[in-house]
């Protein structure tokens, strides 16, 4: 999704804009802008389509001159991939830019408006009615900057952050509804960013924005923050980030998803180690409700799925796995006494706060479990719980898949009143993703990956909760490799996918103590169909053409034996020539339905 970042303080701009877009293309993007202000008051702007690294080559952004101003990473929603649409947008008169993330939905009916106005476009997107409406306010209307802007903010219809710069007062105001947006304080400098570690390394003191907030970044660098809505002051604690920007950074890694693979031996350990208050809380939420959704997108869900699993295993409790996409739904099933779980790593995917959003509409109570402070999936949610898993920059989920996973099965051990045995099995984890991540494991993944590399099909099977797993691993391999991947419930083969198995088709399964029995005789229905098979699980089988042995480890088998698979998808993405930290089309946070 797009990437916002705004700076204005005592250092050029651009070099600040620049390292700031080169951490926010984690979010996916196909295009590039920074426009800065100069000396005399002219804008300078420089944006093309590509990556930030090809554009900066071709124009050089290093040369615009001046200490505040706007840069963007687009992700193309509204209007194709051209320069012409990449941002920042500038204004007719030439006098005010915007930056934006998010759809303006009554675009069409303001640009119709504006038109009449005698206004022009130049771009097909929802963006550019943005800083023209501001320029009618202050030409038409006689509004100064603050307040033009303001009444542009009221006008708009849909999830918006939004950044804008003014050539003759040269204040910047950035406002948020519904889409990320972060403010950065520094001594003498600012910053308006989509995420911390745009900024994080001139910076670790940040306020968090709820909707509505409105940031006012005089040049002669103080702030405030008012409510567009009210126009009414707003008070927001500035708060100090405990993580730096080693965390964001790929240190000896040659790409953050192996980084962020490799540290799930402590990222596990750390959302295990939860305030015991925090999770008590939520279990008697969990036992008083009467009806409970677990909720989530992608990868999200499948931790949703597996949970539900666990859930019903482990606490005798049933509780509903939904796509958030979907949950719209199960609206009439909503009452005050419903509780909705929101899982989500980035707390900003669109369809999971428009799920939330209904829940609360309904009365419901929400509990959010999500990686990013301050995100909106906590301003919504009546109690949130943090996986603490440091800044995940990789578009796909790893590191906080497997935090999701830890942080519901805490829930499951504590709702079924063994909190410590939770505790005491996450413990023992670390020795087993310990040696899953190691590098003599991964060398022996790169042999399959090899072999994987020139197949056009992997299915996957599982059964309970390693059928979660199975889709998750079937994601992780599509994703990132563009190899098709498709997963099955072991006992659905015979359904229909068995149909596509021939001789030397590639098939994964996961194997446990529980599931063994059945699941096995899954694999031989592939097997006696000349199928590939590739065992996951404690016991080599003679069946097996590949083996990864992954420890039984009982309810935490979901944990563990996706990990193999994370490598396996990261090391066909290197072998393929893929970048295994932006996949093509994807996003790392999803802000638009
Ligand atoms: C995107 C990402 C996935 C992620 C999903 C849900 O599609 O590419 O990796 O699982 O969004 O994201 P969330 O932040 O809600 O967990």
């Amino acid at each position: 999704m797009c990437g916002i970042i705004a700076y204005t303080g005592d250092e050029r701009a651009a070099p600040i804009l620049l390292e700031g877009l080169k951490r926010l293309e984690y979010r996916g993007y196909d295009s590039a802008g920074i426009l800065t202000i100069d000396e005399n008051s002219e804008f300078e702007l420089k944006k093309d389509v590509g990556k930030v690294l090809e554009i900066d080559q071709k124009l050089n952004f290093l040369d615009l001159e001046g200490d505040s101003g706007l840069a963007h990473t687009r992700w193309a929603t509204h209007g194709g991939v051209t320069r012409s649409n990449a941002h920042p947008h500038i204004s007719n008169n030439g006098k005010i830019a915007a930056i934006h993330n998010g759809i303006v939905e009554n675009y069409k009916e303001l640009r119709s408006k504006l038109i009449s106005e005698g206004f022009t476009f130049c771009s097909e997107t929802d963006t550019e009615v943005v800083p023209n409406l501001v320029e009618y306010w202050i030409e038409k209307r006689g509004l100064d900057f603050l307040h033009a802007v303001l009444n542009t903010f009221q006008s708009l219809e849909g999830n918006f952050a939004l950044v804008l710069i003014d050539r003759d007062s040269k204040m910047i105001v950035g406002a948020k509804n519904g889409s990320p947006l972060v403010l950065g304080v520094g001594k003498n400098k600012f910053f308006l960013a989509s995420d911390i570690p745009a900024f994080l390394d001139r910076t670790k003191d940040v306020v968090y924005l709820y909707d509505g907030d409105t940031v006012i970044l005089h040049p002669e660098r103080r702030y405030e923050i008012i409510d567009y809505r009210t126009g009414k002051v707003v008070q927001r604690p500035i708060q100090s980030v405990s993580w730096d920007i080693e965390h964001a950074a790929k240190g000896e890694f040659d790409h953050f998803m192996l980084k962020e693979i490799s540290e799930q031996v402590e990222t596990i350990q750390k959302a295990s180690a939860q305030d015991r208050e925090v999770i008590e809380d939520i279990t008697q939420r969990i036992r008083r409700a009467r009806g409970v959704f677990l909720i989530g997108c992608g990868s999200s869900f499948h931790a949703c799925l597996s949970a539900s699993y666990l859930f019903s295993k482990l606490a005798s409790f049933h509780i509903n796995a939904v796509l958030a996409s979907e949950f719209s739904a199960y609206e009439d099933f909503l009452k005050e006494d419903t509780l909705v779980i929101a899982v989500t790593q980035s707390g900003e995917t669109i369809d999971v706060l428009d799920a939330i959003k209904t829940a609360k509409q309904k009365g419901c109570q929400v509990v959010s479990i999500v990686n990013v402070m301050g995100s909106s999936a906590t301003q919504f949610a009546d109690a949130s719980i943090f996986l603490n898993a440091g800044p995940e920059v990789s578009v796909l989920s790893t590191k906080t898949y497997t935090a999701q996973l830890t942080v519901l099965t805490l829930l499951a051990y504590s709702l079924a009143g063994k909190y410590e045995e939770g505790q005491r099995e996450l413990k023992y984890l670390w020795n087993i993703v310990y040696n899953i991540t190691a590098a003599s494991m991964r060398n022996r993944i790169k042999d399959l990956a090899d072999r994987l590399s020139k197949v056009e099909h992997i299915f996957v099977l599982g059964r309970g909760p390693l059928y979660a797993t199975a889709l998750e691993a079937a994601l992780k391999i599509k994703e990132v490799s563009y190899i098709h991947a498709e997963a099955f419930a072991g006992g659905e083969l015979k359904h229909g996918p068995i149909s596509l198995i021939g001789k030397g088709t590639p098939c994964i399964v996961f194997v446990s103590k529980d599931t063994e029995r059945h699941i096995i005789s899954n694999a031989m229905e592939v097997k006696s169909r000349g199928g590939y098979l590739i065992g996951i699980g404690p016991t080599p089988l003679d069946t097996f053409d590949f083996f990864i042995k992954v420890p039984e480890s009982d309810e935490l088998n979901p944990i563990c034996q996706i990990i193999p698979i994370q490598i396996l998808a990261y090391q066909l993405a290197v072998i393929l020539g893929h970048d295994p930290d932006r996949p093509r089309n994807l996003a790392k946070s999803v802000t638009v339905r």
